[in-house]
């Protein structure tokens, strides 16, 4: 038997010679006895016919339950209506093939319910009278041994004839199956055949079916990836839309295809005015023309970064080639990015956080008043400001202050320390460099002047900047220009200089050290911070401020401060000035344990030990006992405050009683 059969192993095919009188004496004995004839029945049929005697599938009629109501029938149609629709010119000019009278093309869905016949009436007569209509479930466990039954099973073409179907009703069918697969997760999805008399098997058919399935499923892939195109395409437009850059796309001839509301709003021009027209037509992106000329005519494969102007505006365009196959162009993308928004973010990624204002910089000794003063009128100017102080007395405090009043507040706070980079690479550091400067210089660098646009440099440690480069920043400063190195034109920039020193500029220009006249030009405003130990009246206060900030960080409650603790940072000369002081409040809410108070014992080991006791040279260079010592921090105090008994007392962290204790103790003409 078996050698009768296709060779091909999937397909199992019709054998026209085999004998119908057999098959059907081998099903009347399978029906009554079970006993398979293995010479007549191949296995697949066998095996299907035993699975529909246990299902208990009744082979002279079909169950009740094998048929579905009309109404679910109609929703399972309307269901697979993408299907049906995809798949019915197929089955026709399929059917128009045939020799029509004897055949029809069927489609199930993938449950085995008929999604379409198509024949002639005659045979869907016939059909009905064999109880084939629609509704019918053409699965194993309702029909028993059928063709779908088998596709479904075997996942493959199959030709079933006459009597190897189990049903006696479906004994006058013969057909050919094949199954029908989703393109993309190869799920199964349906049956596609074409069914006939027994009488006319027709070896043919199986050929036949298997290219109306491998037609549907090209469809199906085809339809699919028309519907993923419209819908990456759609999402890219609404993507395109959303960007904040602006995107203009050019065809493979160079016209305008598509652009977004920024590329409009940039250009300041209606669609009308743009779409299809070549950039060479346009003013604002001529300058597109000879990157595009490379493009195209070179073939260059390489991203264009341009820096640009369109309506005075900086933008930065990046070009890109769209490909196919690596080779041919078929458009162009052009992003505009804005250099003033660019940079704000990269700012706000990179940049300084200037943390503090004015009000929050603690210290209320006249000195201190004063300097707030004056840094509240320069905040208010634009002009350039000199810091001067020792290292620690609170210069990066000031500016970011000047910076935090002032109406820049919103943009960068840009810092460069100029003692920290190497000579040779502050230019570029400060202004920027262009692609291929210098060795090493790969691609374009922003400056920290670029990036502090709108906002302020910090020139931190001026005093160390070498002469060439002060030349540089005297034409900055006086023409608001910059040049990139390596970079023909100079790009305007936007921003207020401070700078600081902890050397004395002054004696540095008397020197030759520095230049004169970049000295008077950033010296329009200049703010001393005078060291600690010459305002120990702040003392207090920033005691206060560090012991609220470190207690949190340590997660302690903060403590109270002591008289002898504080008497303890009085009495030495703050060398580091506030950081060191900064440094003592930590060490010691570091070490505190359950204690409420802050004691000397805190401090122990924090200062260097050739240094304590030290002299108090602030208090008018006076040596002295303790108590006199004491005295004149509290009259100095007392002068800050004029003459407020109960600010002073708060600002060194006493009472009252014990400022008016001490005041008793001096001579009536000193109170
Ligand atoms: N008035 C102030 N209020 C609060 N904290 C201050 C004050 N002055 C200085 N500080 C703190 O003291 C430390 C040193 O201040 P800053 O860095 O401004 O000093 P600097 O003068 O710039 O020092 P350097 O010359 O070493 O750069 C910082 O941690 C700062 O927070
Ligand atoms: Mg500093």
């Amino acid at each position: 038997m078996s050698q009768n059969r296709s060779t091909e192993d999937d397909v199992l095919s019709f054998d026209p010679s085999k004998n119908q009188q057999e098959l059907l004496k081998a099903w009347h004995i399978f029906m009554e006895s079970g006993i398979i004839n293995n010479e007549i029945v191949p296995p697949h049929i066998a095996e299907s016919w035993q699975r529909s005697k246990k299902y208990k599938v009744d082979p002279y009629d079909f169950s009740p339950d094998s048929y579905i109501e009309s109404e679910k029938y109609k929703q399972r149609i309307e269901k697979s209506k993408g299907l049906i629709d995809l798949a019915r010119p197929i089955m026709e000019n399929v059917y128009k093939s045939l020799e029509q009278t004897k055949y029809l093309v069927v489609l199930y869905d993938s449950d085995g319910y008929h999604l379409l016949r198509i024949g002639q009436r005659a045979d869907f007569e016939r059909s009905s009278m064999f109880k084939i209509r629609e509704g019918l479930c053409f699965d194993e466990k309702h029909v028993g041994t059928s063709g779908f039954s088998l596709v479904k099973r075997l996942l493959k073409p199959v030709q079933i004839t006459g009597c190897e179907h189990y049903s006696k009703l479906l004994h006058y069918v013969t057909g050919a199956y094949a199954p029908i697969f989703e393109p993309k997760t190869k799920s199964f999805i349906g049956v596609t055949g074409v069914t006939g008399s027994r009488t006319i098997p027709n070896p043919h058919t199986l050929a036949i079916v298997i290219a109306v399935e491998t037609a549907i499923e090209n469809l199906l892939e085809l339809n699919q990836s028309k519907e993923e195109l419209f819908v990456f395409a759609t999402s890219l437009q609404i993507a395109i839309q959303s960007f904040e850059d602006g995107v203009i796309i050019l065809d493979n001839d160079m016209r305008i295809c598509e652009m977004n509301p920024v590329a409009k709003r940039i250009l300041g021009a209606e669609r009308k005015d743009i779409y299809g027209k070549y950039t060479s037509d346009l003013k604002h992106l001529s300058w597109l023309e000879k990157t595009l000329k490379g493009l195209f005519q070179f073939q260059d494969h390489e991203i264009e970064e341009i820096d640009c102007q369109i309506n005075n505006k900086r933008y930065l365009a990046t070009i890109k080639s769209l490909r196919k196959n690596q080779q041919d162009i078929k458009g162009v993308l052009v992003q505009l990015k804005d250099v003033r928004r660019l940079t704000r973010m990269l700012q706000n990624i990179v940049g300084d956080r200037p943390r503090y204002t004015i009000e929050s910089m603690a210290g209320s000794s006249r000195a201190m008043i004063e300097i707030k003063n004056i840094a509240t009128v320069t905040a208010k100017s634009d002009a350039c400001v000199i810091i001067e102080g020792e290292s620690g007395t609170g210069k990066d405090v000031i500016a970011q202050a000047i910076h935090n009043a002032s109406s820049r507040a919103k943009n960068p706070f840009v810092v460069i320390n100029c003692a920290a980079i190497p000579h040779e690479l502050l230019e570029s550091t400060l202004f920027g460099h262009e692609k291929g400067a210098f060795t090493g210089a790969s691609s374009t660098h922003i400056g920290k002047f670029e990036l502090a646009d709108r906002g302020t440099v910090f020139l931190d440690e001026i005093g160390e900047m070498s002469p060439a480069m002060q030349a540089k920043m005297l034409r900055a400063i006086e023409e608001r220009k910059i040049e990139r190195v390596g970079g023909g034109k100079p790009l305007p920039v936007d921003v207020r200089v401070l700078a600081a020193t902890n050397r004395d500029l002054y004696h540095l220009v008397s020197t030759n050290q520095f230049r004169a006249d970049l000295f008077y030009r950033l010296n329009i405003f200049r703010i001393i911070l005078p060291p600690l130990r010459e305002r120990k009246e702040d003392i207090f206060e920033l005691v206060q401020t560090f012991l609220v900030e470190f207690a949190s960080f340590y997660e302690k409650p903060a403590p109270r401060v002591s008289e002898a603790y504080l008497e303890l940072l009085l009495n030495y000369d703050w060398p580091g000035n506030v950081r060191e002081l900064k440094n003592a409040v930590q060490y010691s809410i570091a070490r505190i344990n359950d204690e409420d108070e802050l004691l000397p014992s805190h401090l122990t080991g924090f200062f260097p030990s050739r240094r304590y006791p030290i002299s108090v040279t602030g208090l008018d260079q006076g040596r002295g006992k303790l108590p006199d010592i004491e005295m004149k921090v509290i009259l100095k105090t007392l002068e800050s405050y004029q003459g407020n008994k109960t600010q002073t007392a708060r600002a060194l962290g006493i009472s009252r009683a014990t400022v008016y204790r001490k005041l008793k103790t001096l001579p009536l003409d000193n109170r």
